[in-house]
């Protein structure tokens, strides 16, 4: 057992700053030095671990996602989903009982820049919610927008590094942008909300919440049903403009960060609905999209919003980075009750986050108090960089770290309900889903959007777009098109209008003499 810490340094007083070892520092503002001048000594050790650890204060960023800000919070369920009984769908207990409570801790994001960027680029914004239940943890790993660029994890790398700084003058280039999404027709719904007011939200506490995967519900009996989950601000959405965001843009990068600190600690704390989305479990053929494709909203009403309980942000936290830097999150994380589909891209991110995060944190990153449960944690996985301590069951023979054991160790749970448990067959094979469909929810919401929101997409299209080169832009154009007539047409005469402009600025320019 590790003997608690005492309280006092060796002087006896509390306040005194010491090393890392714990020797009291009586002299910080000079190291050692022979004389008053130098040269210094190698045996300073105050003064090498203190500049080492420095050296090691960052840890990689996320690749994805590494500007944020989090707070903690609660979830409070509503007990039922519309008029019925949540237990009808989900057997997940912290949805059960009307008023029952379940710490969360959030982390909000933009995607693509680094970990200083301002938080008014254009960016799918990241929220992901950290739910600590009495059955373990349970992460929600969701965005502001509903709807995402690709439908198969494998091009994941190739969105994000179309997104991301060229590779040579690390710039982010919007010819680089859509030469890849003129090649990717999935994409054109994404784009559609991502280049309209909706892709700036104008702070954290204003914006949607949406998991985007689909997911399953499981009851007691094992039946599962498809669900999308989705996090409402009861602060109202507010969205800006390209022009909007410029402006704040030039005083402050910090802003969605300050705002959201701010609100909380002024007792100002943000709230957002909890709702769902039900479909029974299957292919649903009389759809003209396929459940299981996250570049489709599922229309609400067919499916309509369920709500099933408020979350509220109530504190920040005290240190950023223990917190929020080293937050984890995954979308394998469930607790019972909760299943995954066979959506795509849910498989493949439910491999990347925890494979990331042993690199970026470490291995033994659910130790960190952000990530661990706050239910029991016992388990026979031991060591690694940075072991904090032995999750083991209380008394548990500290000689046994195997399973199945008769000398006492930890045993298995009672397997009390079915497991949900589909029956699925098929050929092996590398395929796209047969209903894509990837024009008419595009086109649904560009004729959705109202004016302002319609003018600031064309606009932020077209500056982008002008980058391609013209076989791109020409199947931009056609894409669009596809979406529906007037949407390709204003993006054509755009193009066109900055193609003129730019031939008579250079017509202007003097011809260079030597
Ligand atoms: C972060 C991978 C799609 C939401 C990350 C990270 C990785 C990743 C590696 C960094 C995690 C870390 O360092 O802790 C992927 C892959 C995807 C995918 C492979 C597709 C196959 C999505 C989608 C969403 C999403 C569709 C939205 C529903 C997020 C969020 C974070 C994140 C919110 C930040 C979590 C945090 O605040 O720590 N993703 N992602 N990702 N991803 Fe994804």
């Amino acid at each position: 057992m590790i003997e608690p810490k005492d309280s006092k340094q060796q002087d006896g007083n509390a306040q005194t700053l010491t090393t890392r070892q714990g020797h009291p520092v009586s002299n910080n503002q000079n190291q050692r030095t022979v004389g008053t001048r130098g040269p210094a000594t190698l045996e300073n050790y105050q003064f090498l671990e203190k500049i080492s650890h420095f050296d090691r204060e960052r840890i990689p960023e996320r690749v994805v996602h590494a500007r944020g800000a989090g707070a903690h919070g609660v979830f409070k369920a509503y007990g039922k989903v519309g008029d019925e009984s949540i237990s009808k769908y989900t057997r997940a207990k912290l949805f059960q009982t009307e008023g029952k409570e379940t710490p969360v801790f959030v982390r909000f994001s933009t995607v693509i820049h680094s970990g200083h960027s301002p938080e008014t680029l254009r960016d799918p914004r990241g929220f992901a919610v950290k739910f600590y239940t009495e059955d373990g943890n349970w992460d929600l790993v969701g965005n502001n927008l509903k709807v995402f660029f690709i439908r198969d994890a494998i091009k994941f790398p190739d969105v994000i590094h179309s997104l991301k700084p060229d590779p040579v003058t690390n710039r982010q280039d919007g010819g680089r942008i859509f030469d890849f999404m003129s090649n990717t027709p999935e994409a054109m719904h994404m784009l559609t909300w991502l280049f309209s007011p909706w892709g700036i939200p104008a702070n954290y506490r204003q914006m949607q919440g949406s998991g985007v995967n689909t997911y399953k519900w499981v009851n007691d009996k094992g039946e599962g049903t498809l669900v999308k989950y989705h996090f409402e601000p009861l602060q109202g959405v507010k969205n800006l403009t390209q022009p909007e965001a410029e402006e704040i843009q030039a005083k402050n990068i910090n802003h969605a960060t300050q705002d959201l600190y701010e609100a909380i600690e002024r007792g100002d704390f943000p709230q957002w609905e909890m709702r769902v989305q039900l479909m029974s479990d299957g292919e649903h053929p009389e759809l003209d999209f396929d459940p299981l494709d996250d570049t489709k909203i599922w229309p609400e009403d067919q499916f309509p919003m369920m709500p099933v309980g408020v979350m509220t942000l109530n504190r920040n936290p005290e240190n950023y980075f223990a917190e929020v830097e080293q937050a984890a999150f995954g979308t394998g994380v469930l607790v019972d009750g909760l299943d995954f589909s066979d959506d795509k891209m849910l498989v493949g991110r439910t491999f990347s986050y925890s494979d990331t995060q042993r690199y970026r944190v470490g291995p033994n990153y659910l130790q960190l108090p952000i990530n661990s449960p706050r239910a029991a944690v016992a388990t026979n996985q031991r060591d690694g960089q940075m072991t904090y301590h032995v999750d083991a069951v209380p008394g548990q023979n500290p000689h046994v770290n195997y399973e199945p054991s008769s000398m006492n160790g930890p045993k298995e749970a009672p397997r009390n309900l079915p497991e949900h448990s589909p029956h699925v067959e098929g050929r092996v094979q590398r395929a796209s889903i047969e209903r894509t469909n990837d024009f008419k929810q595009a086109g649904e919401r560009y004729r959705a959007h109202d004016e302002r929101e319609r003018d600031d997409l064309i606009n932020n299209l077209v500056a982008n777009i002008s980058a391609a080169i013209p076989e791109v832009q020409a199947r931009m154009v056609e894409l669009f098109t596809k979406c529906d007539p007037d949407y390709g047409r204003r993006v054509n005469e755009g193009l066109r209008a900055a193609r003129q402009a730019k031939e008579k600025q250079e017509g202007q320019r003097e011809p260079q003499t030597v």
